[in-house]
């Protein structure tokens, strides 16, 4: 008998070389990924950092792993510890190291070994303006990129700032992996639309897996 509550299947959107849509790939796990944020964020709290121009971030900043991502008035830095905390930053969940690698392989890219997920977390309005992932010091590693909760618009653009931009709707448990040639292409999200999703409320998670220290 046809269930029209069983889960979707996940299938894969070819984005640009080296870059893929893994649609709903988290999904089945989104709620132990979800506890597991909730878990990191009462450790080291998600906070709106400030970025070297001095403004107010406003997408709201955590992570877990060996290293994280942080910005102040300094400049954009990889840290071992947290600025807020001052203690190291939570270890990554088990959960998200399976979750990612799975997605890794699945994109074409099985030696992915992350050693930082920045935790970002969108309210109504906020947004992520065009940028290139670009603090890490190994390109070869790739971005490992899972939304999850409120859908939001992706613009993911070329090398150069004015490429065109594609516009990709990013659902509740859609992976997108960028690596080889596209690995430093601009990339965004648009200003969140309101709305209310069962699994995380008024709000929009977004987990990005990078290789952020020097391997060998
Ligand atoms: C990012 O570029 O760091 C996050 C992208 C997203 O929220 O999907
Ligand atoms: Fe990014």
């Amino acid at each position: 008998m046809l269930d029209l509550f069983a889960e979707e299947e996940p299938w894969q959107e070819p984005l640009a070389p080296g870059a893929v849509v893994l649609r709903r790939f988290a999904r089945a796990r989104a709620g132990a990924l979800i506890s597991a944020i909730e878990a990191v964020a009462a450790v080291s709290p998600l906070r709106q950092m400030v970025t070297p121009g001095g403004y107010t971030m406003s997408v709201a900043m955590t992570n877990c792993g060996e290293v994280g991502w942080t910005t102040d008035r300094r400049g954009y830095l990889y840290s071992a510890t947290d600025p807020l905390t001052r203690a190291p930053w939570p270890p990554m969940p088990a959960a998200f190291s399976a979750l990612c690698h799975q997605a890794a392989v699945a994109a074409g890219y099985p030696d992915f070994q992350p050693d930082a997920c920045l935790i970002n977390r969108y309210a109504p309005g906020a947004k992520l303006s065009l940028h290139q992932d670009k603090d890490e010091p190994d390109l070869r590693a790739p971005i490992v990129s899972v939304s999850l909760g409120l859908p939001a618009v992706f613009q993911f653009g070329g090398l150069k700032r004015n490429d065109p931009l594609q516009r990709i709707m990013l659902e509740h448990g859609d992976v997108v992996v960028w690596g080889g040639p596209s690995r430093l292409f601009y990339h965004g999200i648009l200003p969140l639309k309101a709305g209310q999703h069962p699994a995380t409320g008024d709000c929009r998670y977004n987990l990005t897996f990078r290789q952020a220290r020097k391997v060998e």
